[in-house]
């Protein structure tokens, strides 16, 4: 019920949000402000390696890969977004192969077929993490290479969806392990609250080793015209988790 919810609302706001989020070709912005991955080298040489988008949107990322050699796939449950990947991905002329589906579970993927899974700002929407990061570790090849960034949870706790930039306080418990609320469209969602243990430790069990993480300060470069009060919370608190996790064999 809830999920179908998550999708609705993704395919009443694909429109807005890709009006919002301009992301360029020509490099893969994993946190606002912060260094991209030609700085950050995060995902190596892309070169025919076989990449998963998990929760693509318009599947900027993708394209960005696709166009240094990447052989890449995107998954997003949203027909909608879907809809501005398969029109940017013409646009670009790349090929991507798009699916429609849910990163919770990937049953039309089989185990062991990519190099490197990457998502942004995706992760947030699971009702089940440990099920996504269960299901990226296993479509990855054994070494396979897992990048992803999401809101930092100290973030969460401002409750960021209607942040009053004047009067910032604490609005949500740390340790909730659900999150309910209400977004512009009125649909009511349910999402998974992770602490940062919650992660870390999801992460292990599964199998991961934990290779790098990065917990950005924006770059003064990058100051966000007309949101200078939100530059300064993200200068004082992180907004975005980036990890780099490997996919050891068993
Ligand atoms: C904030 S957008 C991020 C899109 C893109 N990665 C970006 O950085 O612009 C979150 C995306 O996750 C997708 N999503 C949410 N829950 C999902 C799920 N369970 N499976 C697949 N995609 C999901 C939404 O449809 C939406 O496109």
């Amino acid at each position: 019920m809830s999920k179908n919810n998550i999708k609705e609302h993704w395919n009443l706001i694909a429109l807005e949000y890709q009006k919002k989020r301009k992301l360029s070709f020509a490099d893969i912005e994993y946190a606002p402000g912060y260094a991209r991955e030609s700085e950050l080298n995060l995902l190596g040489d892309v070169e025919e390696k076989r990449i998963v988008e998990l929760g693509c949107g318009a599947a900027e990322n993708s394209i960005t890969l696709a166009k240094k050699g990447g052989i890449c796939t995107g998954v997003d449950i949203s027909l909608e977004q879907l809809k501005y990947a398969k029109n940017l991905i013409i646009e670009n002329k790349v090929k991507i192969e798009l699916i429609e589906g849910d990163i919770e579970n990937l049953i039309m993927i089989d185990d062991d077929i990519f190099d490197i899974a990457i998502s942004t700002f995706a992760l947030d929407w699971m009702q089940d993490l440990n099920a996504a990061f269960k299901e990226a570790y296993r479509i990855l090849k054994p070494n396979g290479i897992f990048v992803f960034s999401m809101q930092h949870p100290i973030y969460n706790l401002l409750g960021a969806e209607d942040l009053d930039l004047k009067e910032l306080k604490i609005s949500v418990s740390y340790f909730e392990k659900e999150v309910t609320f209400v977004e512009s469209t009125g649909i009511d969602l349910r999402v998974h609250a992770s602490k940062i243990s919650d992660i870390i430790n999801g992460l292990i069990r599964i199998g991961f080793n934990i290779e790098n993480i990065l917990e950005p300060k924006p770059l003064e470069r990058d100051v966000i015209p007309h949101e200078e009060r939100y530059q300064e919370i993200i200068e004082m608190i992180p907004s975005t988790l980036i990890c780099k996790v490997l996919k050891v064999p068993k």
